[in-house]
């Protein structure tokens, strides 16, 4: 990704996310370590992103427990999640499941597939996590018939978060859960997308992806967690 002064989306602004840009990350590490500190599997899954070579769009440690404590809450056995990269957010997830459950994970990018394998297996989630590889929009249609499911969370190009959510409105249950990441789309979400530079395409399609999130036909509650990229959350009806 180029270096310019005028992207948002420079690796210091969002490579570990999980910081809200209100507070010192001294504080913040505080209350993490307080909360028991990350797991040492995963925390080395996520040292380890950029010295394997993939770009450090991961969600951070804080936005994992988020994760995992939405997912618990509603009891999921069965989760949906749209980009894997290498599985860090993936395993987050798998935690909250009951016996027997599962996370689907799609992922177009063989060398992130392939890392997030390698990441899954030794995080013991081999059998809890399935990996689909291939563009998201060729593979959900097919992850209908595994259905409903009790949480999708959407993760991956920004310009098909529209789409990515009309899937997730027929396919998660009542009571169920969509969580969409970088929901602020790197700052640019109120820009015109003439200004939005290579996020021209998301600002229109994350736009559209918060309307429906918060229609009230739709959905009973609708909330943004306001994580430093961002994170909606809504119950389907
Ligand atoms: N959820 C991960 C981060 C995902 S980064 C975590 O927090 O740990 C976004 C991922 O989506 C990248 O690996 C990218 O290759 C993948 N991706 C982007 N567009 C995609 C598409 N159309 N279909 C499937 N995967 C896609
Ligand atoms: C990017 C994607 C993400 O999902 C994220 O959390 C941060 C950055 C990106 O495409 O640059
Ligand atoms: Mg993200």
């Amino acid at each position: 990704m180029p270096k310019t002064s005028v992207s948002l989306k420079t690796p210091a602004s969002h490579s570990s996310g999980g910081s809200t840009a209100a507070h010192p990350r001294a504080l913040l590490d505080f209350a993490a370590e307080l909360l028991g500190g990350e797991n040492p599997v995963l925390e080395k899954i996520r040292r380890e992103i950029p010295e394997k070579g993939l770009p450090p769009i991961n969600i951070g440690p804080e936005e994992g427990k988020i994760l995992e404590t939405l997912a618990r809450s509603c009891g999921a056995r069965k989760i949906v999640e749209v980009g894997t990269l290498a599985g860090y957010s993936a395993c987050y997830l798998a935690r909250a499941l009951g016996p027997g459950g599962i996370v689907h994970t799609v992922e177009y990018d063989a060398r992130h597939a392939a890392v997030a394998r390698q990441n899954i297996e030794s995080a013991g989630f081999a059998k809890a996590i399935v990996i689909h590889e291939g563009a998201a929009l060729d593979v959900l249609p097919r992850l209908c018939s595994e259905g409903p499911f009790d949480v999708c969370f959407i993760d991956a190009d920004k310009a098909n978060y529209h789409r990515y959510l009309r899937w997730a409105v027929e396919n998660v249950r009542s009571g169920g859960l969509v969580i969409g990441d970088n929901a602020y789309l790197f700052g640019k979400l109120h820009l015109a997308p003439e200004k939005a530079g290579e996020d021209a395409a998301g600002v229109p399609a994350m736009r559209e992806f918060l309307k429906t999130i918060a229609d009230a036909k739709l959905f009973s509650s609708c909330a943004m967690i306001p994580t430093s990229e961002g994170m909606a959350v809504a119950v389907r009806r």
